[in-house]
């Protein structure tokens, strides 16, 4: 299934020849499971790297090479194929082709189509991180930016010829997220939005802790769609087993109480708040210094109760437009409406909590002061989505 905020463009995916194109076949996958259809064009180099039969089989389409193809009616590839793309992202893109496009040079298939485009056209660099810092790629890149180029990356990390450094090719699910976030309405820009998510930890000795089995994964989602949305995100977790989503601000968050100040510190100026945390209610006493030893049949651990973060932002003076999250296993909506009157909050996210946890799916009502928003069930992204575009109506 794929998210619904992001409908399914066409995009021409340009192939360059750099290690990484092997890792262009699992980008061309992701890219279809989201609902895209992608169109190939390889220069002569990149297919020493990888084939164009495996990426034909991935794509579904036929993969162009050469400038002189036959297979295009009116012999004029170069047009026909950038005419019909939505974007064209060239992953990944050699320091060569990034010197070309810098200069508008036409001597193959895919930078004649670069040139020749009406679309937006997106770059995710590949290369060896000297190659990356030489002055001329610089040069090159800075005057891509200043042409509307968008470029996707580069990572630093551990490269294929041994060296460590910046230059590496963004892996397939960030570049992934980069085209999604091309194709996201802007609806966000401008809002600074502060997000909570994952389980908290109470730790009871140095080895043991209270949490719950919260996966962080629709805090990401909103934090990830919110990000794509143009929004300042400011994301606070705590334990998550799902992978955290790039956003201008993160910080961890281990105890209820590291969360609630946290938060404090960095509420002010903030248009939104959305609390996904899974916040511990209760903390031990008193945590021990050393290993509990077991000992008696019995052990009892006294809790105390820790602050309600939500509640306390939305008394604030000034406060952010506020929205919570209900987990319930019962009378979901009635526990929901009672929660957003008793926390004074804007906007509650009523969930089955046992249906909802850990989940990729979920199925969501959202509660106003306008009324009640029943939602498919959908995966948490499109979720995300759907929160985002009715909380953004509510702010105006
Ligand atoms: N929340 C918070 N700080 C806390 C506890 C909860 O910010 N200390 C937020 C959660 O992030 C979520 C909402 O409040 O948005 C959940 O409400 P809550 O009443 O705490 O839910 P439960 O913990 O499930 O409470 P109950 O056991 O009363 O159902």
């Amino acid at each position: 299934m794929h998210s619904a905020h992001s409908q399914s463009h066409h995009l021409l995916l340009g192939v360059t020849g750099g290690i990484a194109a092997y890792k262009t076949a699992e980008l061309i996958r992701l890219l279809i499971k989201q609902g895209h259809t992608v169109q190939v064009v390889m220069t002569e180099a990149a297919t020493h790297f990888i084939t164009p039969t495996t990426l034909q089989a991935l794509s579904g389409n036929p993969v162009f090479v050469d400038s002189w193809d036959t297979r295009i009616a009116n012999a004029m590839p170069h047009i026909e194929l950038s005419r019909k793309a939505d974007a064209i992202l060239v992953a990944p893109s050699s320091a060569d082709f990034i010197a070309k496009l810098a200069h508008g040079f036409a001597n193959d298939l895919l930078s004649t189509l670069c040139l020749a485009r009406e679309c937006p056209l997106l770059i995710a660099p590949a290369m060896n991180k000297q190659m990356w810092e030489n002055p001329s790629t610089q040069r090159n890149i800075e005057q891509l930016l200043k042409d509307q180029v968008t470029l996707l990356g580069p990572d630093s990390g551990e490269q294929a010829c041994g060296e460590v450094g910046q230059g590496r090719m963004l892996e397939p699910d960030m570049l992934l997220e980069g085209v999604q976030t091309h194709f996201t309405p802007k609806l966000l820009a401008g809002k600074k939005i502060l997000i909570t998510a994952g389980a908290t930890m109470e730790m009871l000795d140095p080895v043991r802790g209270i949490t719950n089995i919260s996966s962080g994964k629709m805090g990401f989602a909103l934090a990830k769609v919110a990000t794509q949305m143009g929004a300042e995100v400011t994301l606070i977790y705590g334990q998550a087993t799902a992978a955290r989503p790039q956003v201008s601000h993160a910080y961890h968050a281990s105890t209820a109480h590291d969360m609630y100040q946290s938060v404090m510190h960095h509420i002010a100026n903030q248009d939104v708040f959305i609390a996904v945390a899974a916040v511990a209610d209760y903390s031990p006493l008193a945590s021990a210094d050393q290993k509990i030893k077991k000992s008696e049949e019995t052990l009892t651990i006294e809790l105390k109760k820790n602050k309600d973060i939500l509640a306390d932002v939305a008394s604030l003076p000034n406060p952010p437009y506020c929205v919570g999250f209900a987990a319930e296993t019962e009378r979901v909506l009635e526990h929901a409406r009672q929660k957003r009157l008793d926390k004074k909050i804007a906007m509650i996210v009523a969930n089955q909590a046992d249906l909802a946890l850990g989940n990729d799916n979920n199925s969501v009502t959202l509660i106003d002061a306008s009324g009640e928003y029943p939602q498919d069930i959908a995966d948490k992204t499109t979720i995300a989505a759907k929160i985002l575009t009715h909380l953004k109506r509510q702010l105006n």
